[in-house]
This record gives C-alpha cells, structure tokens and sequence, in this order.
C-alpha cells in the first residue's frame, strides 16, 4: 500500500538538535535540524504490518557541498552508512530511498551522523 509519512518534528520521532522552520519546502511544520556533531540523531518509529524487506524513503536538505553521511540503524543494529549528499540549497528537498529489513510491528529508525558535520536536514521519513 501507499506508504506512512512520519514527520521529524512529531513525537514519537525525536531530534538531537532542533526542530526549524526557516527552510522552505517541507512538509509538515518542521524539519530536523540535528547538532553538528557526530551522533546527534533523528529516530522515527515506523510500523510495518508483516516482516520482510522494506523501502523507506528519507526527505532531506543539506545546502553544503559536502556529504554529510548517517549510519542507518534498524532496532538497534547498524546496517549500512547513507551518505546524505549536497542537494544545492537548503531549500532543496529531496528524498533518498533505502531498503531494509523489517519487524511487524513496530521499528526504530535511526539515522546517525558519522561526522561532526552532523546530519542533514532532515524533513520526515516514509515506510
Ligand atoms: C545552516 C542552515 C541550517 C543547517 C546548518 C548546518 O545553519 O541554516 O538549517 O542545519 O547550516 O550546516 O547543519
């Protein structure tokens, strides 16, 4: 089916670092703006109705001309590095797509910087 949109700034998602407006194009009422620094994550918590492989897609900005990378974490486990790279402005939002494997129920997706650049901006995730 269509996905779920889970946006940055709605609990149960939390953010190490700030939940910002002065960015347009994003969805909702905000992005996440995490600390520049390495670890200061976004988590989402996303449900799935069966396990098994699934796409999730990240929206996000980085106005920089430099990847910002995130270790991509699945309920607790580290599954791969995404590289989160320049999207041409701060304005410029974008969604990556990724797949992973899945619990039914419910699962924590977290996206943790590698770099003290921290993460990008980071508008909501879709699962
Ligand atoms: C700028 C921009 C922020 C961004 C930050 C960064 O301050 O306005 O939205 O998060 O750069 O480099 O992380």
């Amino acid at each position: 089916g269509a996905p779920t949109r889970y946006e940055a700034e709605t609990s149960p998602a939390t953010c190490t670092g700030t939940i910002d407006s002065n960015h347009a194009g994003f969805s909702g009422s905000g992005f996440c703006n995490g600390n520049n620094a390495v670890g200061a994550a976004v988590q989402f918590t996303a449900s799935a109705s069966a396990a098994g492989t699934a796409t999730l897609g990240v929206r996000f900005a980085n106005g920089t001309t430099t990847s910002r990378p995130a270790s991509l974490i699945v309920n607790g486990a580290t599954v791969q590095t995404v590289q989160f790279e320049g999207t041409g402005a701060w304005t410029t939002w974008v969604t990556k797509t990724l797949t992973v494997s899945a619990n039914a129920g419910n699962n924590t997706i977290r996206l943790s910087p590698t770099t003290a650049n921290g993460l990008a901006n980071v508008d909501f995730l879709e699962f």
